[in-house]
């Protein structure tokens, strides 16, 4: 087990090895109590979190906002590009470099691809990328990987289907270069021929053990897997509405389809209409309880970095 964690900035889970991941699985299990108590502790008293939402969000930023409180700390920010001055014509690198001196790390979600990455390399403390297009989501790995290792036990040996919008959806991208980094793990794809895992991402899981196969149906594998992992369809990142419409709905879980099985039922949030709502009394939700373990595992990154890198 490492003592340290190395990195800096939180941009891609292609930035992090297995240890690392492990390290910040560990350290919320530790924090766990802090955050299911409704206690403040003072870790992070005297600091401050810059949370530059560019694109919208309520999970991510409010739980971000909830880890920062419960350390102690406290949060200044934006949720939407209208509200900040980068309506009014503001560079992002001006925004940022703003932001830079009133924080001790910043926290972005960008419609663009590349945006955190471009924001840390301008900057002197650490940033944390909380999505960015269709690109990475590496914190909601991080507490998808929470949620299934205090479901089921272990992340090595896992089967796990991806479903809906394989194409924009970051959250199963960053899934997939995560799951590589483990033992014995079988992904199957399952999305509208139209949505389809980026050849990119598939080419990084070419180059670890993973084992994976697209599907085009659940009930080919639902007896297989230990994880139905849904997904929205990303309606913003379409081009043509029309093409929206068509697929939408495509695949879509209720209770029926899951008795007698032996899985649990994630979702990043929020949900259209994926997930029937007959689910939600069920064994099988944990979609909620995944939202909820954001909270430790969210405090867990602040704390690893604010107080790895002070200012
Ligand atoms: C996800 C996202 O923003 O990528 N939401 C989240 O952060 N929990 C998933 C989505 O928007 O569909």
């Amino acid at each position: 087990m490492i003592r340290i964690f190395k990195l800096k900035n939180i941009i891609s889970i292609k930035d992090f090895e297995r240890e690392d991941i492990e390290y910040i699985l560990d350290e919320a299990s530790k924090l766990e109590d802090i955050a299911k108590s409704r206690e403040v502790s003072k870790e992070l008293k005297g600091k401050l979190l810059g949370l530059m939402f560019f694109e919208p969000s309520t999970r991510t930023r409010m739980s971000f906002e909830t880890s920062m409180k419960r350390l102690g700390g406290e949060c200044i920010g934006f949720e939407s590009s209208g509200s900040s001055s980068v309506s009014k014509g503001e560079s992002i690198a001006d925004t940022a470099k703003m932001f830079e001196g009133y924080s001790d790390a910043l926290v972005i979600r960008h419609e663009l691809e590349g945006v955190s990455k471009f924001i840390s390399d301008i900057v002197d403390v650490p940033v944390i990328n909380a999505g960015d297009g269709a690109g990475q989501h590496p914190t909601q790995t991080l507490l998808d990987l929470y949620t299934i290792k205090k479901e089921i036990g272990e992340i090595d040996n896992l089967k796990i289907a991806l479903i809906g919008d394989l194409k924009f959806g970051r959250t199963v991208h960053s899934l997939s270069n995560a799951l590589g980094m483990f033992k014995n793990v079988k992904i199957y794809l399952v999305s509208p021929p139209e949505l389809k895992m980026p050849q990119e991402v598939l080419h990084d899981i070419n180059k670890t053990n993973v084992t994976w196969q697209e599907v085009d149906s659940i009930e080919k594998i639902i007896d297989d897997v230990d994880v139905l992992y849904v997904t929205r369809i990303q309606k913003e990142r379409f081009a043509d509405i029309g093409d929206y419409l068509k697929i939408k709905g495509a695949y879509i879980i209720n209770k029926k389809m899951l008795e007698g099985k032996d899985l649990i039922v994630m979702h990043p949030l929020p949900r259209i209409d994926e997930i029937d709502t007959d689910v939600d009394n069920t064994k099988y939700n944990k979609y909620f309880t995944q939202a909820a373990n954001a909270v430790p595992v969210r405090m867990a990154i602040l704390k690893t970095l604010i107080k790895n890198n002070p200012k």
